[in-house]
């Protein structure tokens, strides 16, 4: 009974540690997001902590990555934001009369969003392969592309649509983030 009693005892004892080891390392892993997009902000202040944090953590690896891998995951956002903005411009310029100012810069704008898409690919590849200052080159010019859709149309002295803008200002800031990320590897 005596013995049964001190078994029970530690098998209480070795449970409780393994939880709170668990507990622990739980706990480490959500701070590395917190402490990266903390560190983000304070090294570029155009970085939205709120979005930094809001971001890597809707991908569940997040929580248990390293910084190398919260650079390859702050790529995602980006992907999805490019897909938007390259399927509204197609959409919008379907609807454009050919050969018309308008016309003539969303197929611009399309064909930055295409170069856009395959520099966001060779940054990723940069990152997996360590390639930090190839990363960063790739993913400014991943980050330029909505920007430079807009100065096709102010050039024309065109506002550039809403629908763009829309789109091209939250991929820009998921840009800013991926660059500090990359910045701190
Ligand atoms: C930062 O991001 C949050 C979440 O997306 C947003 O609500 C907020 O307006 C952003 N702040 C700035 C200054 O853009």
């Amino acid at each position: 009974m005596a013995v049964g009693g001190g078994l029970n005892f530690m098998v209480i004892i070795v449970i409780a540690s393994t939880l709170q080891i668990a507990s622990r390392s739980l706990a480490g892993a959500g701070d590395m997001v917190a402490d990266t997009c903390a560190r983000c902000s304070r090294s570029n202040p155009n970085v939205n902590y709120t979005l930094c944090v809001a971001s890597l953590s809707e991908y569940p690896e997040s929580r248990v990555a390293d910084l190398h891998g919260l650079a390859l995951i702050s790529a995602k956002p980006l992907l999805s934001g490019l897909a938007t903005i390259a399927s509204v411009a197609k959409d919008l310029r379907d609807k454009t009369p050919p050969v018309s100012p308008a016309r003539s810069c969303l197929d611009a704008c399309m064909e930055m969003f295409r170069d856009a898409e395959y520099d966001l690919g060779s940054a990723v590849a940069a990152i997996e392969e360590w390639r930090y200052g190839d990363a960063k080159t790739s993913m400014s010019a991943t980050m330029d592309a909505p920007v430079t859709c807009e100065d096709e149309f102010q050039e024309q002295d065109m506002a550039p649509p809403p629908a763009i803008k829309a789109q091209s200002k939250p991929l820009f800031q998921q840009g800013v983030i991926s660059l500090a990320i990359i910045s701190l590897l």
